[in-house]
């Protein structure tokens, strides 16, 4: 069977994380938005570059997105969606282009997103995700998978990433509460290891 699964959190809930143990588990395809518009920050579009909104923590239109979104699943035979819908308007977009098998939310407390971000680095070569406490990499600053450069994102600092929360409690707070009210919605606690949460999100998606 193949599997559409919606990856719904506010930054740093752990979406990246789990979807690359999805993807894998479930031979999937891992369709993110922030990593597509990461590796096109400086593409021109009407409304100016992804990387001016990114920086500042906001969100890149809606047109840009919807897009990369529509693109990416034509050719998905099943997927993980992790970082889109992030409004109601992406909401509606997305209902028009494909169906849903099920759709998670990670739930973690605000103050533990903002360690969760602040620590996070992330591999320049292959994106691999470390933590510098939580999921630190066998030598520090470098790769465990590739031995690549370890880098802190450009919107992982303090500031930015309290921005990023709020846009997420404003904008991508009510597209939850729309799966919940349509009864779609499965809530998973994001608070333990990866491999426990990942064992939480199986035992959903097997039930
Ligand atoms: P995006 O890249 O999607 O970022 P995000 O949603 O803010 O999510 P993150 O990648 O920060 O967190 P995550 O939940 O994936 O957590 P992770 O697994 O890495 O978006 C970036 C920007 O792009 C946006 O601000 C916006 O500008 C733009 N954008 C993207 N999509 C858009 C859209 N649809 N519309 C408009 N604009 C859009 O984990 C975080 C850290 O915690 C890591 O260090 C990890 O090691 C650690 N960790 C993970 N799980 C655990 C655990 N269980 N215990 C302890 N530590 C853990």
């Amino acid at each position: 069977m193949s599997h559409r699964i919606l990856l719904l959190g506010a930054p740093g809930a752990g979406k990246g994380t789990q979807s690359a143990k999805l993807a894998d588990e479930y031979d999937v395809e891992h369709v993110t938005t922030g990593d597509a518009l990461r590796a096109n920050k400086d593409m021109e579009t009407e409304y100016g570059t992804p990387r001016s909104f990114m920086e500042a923590g906001e969100l890149v239109p809606d047109p840009v997105v919807n897009e990369i979104v529509k693109a990416a699943l034509a050719d998905a035979d099943g997927f993980v969606l992790d970082g889109y819908p992030r409004n109601l308007d992406q909401a509606e977009y997305l209902s028009e282009i494909t169906d849903l098998d099920a759709v998670i939310f990670l739930d973690v407390d605000e103050e533990v997103l903002v360690d969760r971000l602040t620590g996070r680095r992330v591999c320049d070569d292959c994106g691999a995700n470390f933590h510098v406490d939580f999921q630190p990499p066998e030598e520090a600053g470098v790769c465990d998978e590739c031995g690549g450069e370890l880098i802190q994102r450009d919107d992982d600092t303090e500031e930015t990433a309290r921005e990023r929360l709020e846009v997420f409690y404003e904008n991508t707070e009510p597209v939850i509460d729309h799966f919940r009210d349509e009864g779609d919605l499965v809530e998973v606690d994001g608070e333990a290891t990866p491999d426990e949460v990942f064992e939480r999100i199986r035992d959903v998606l097997d039930e």
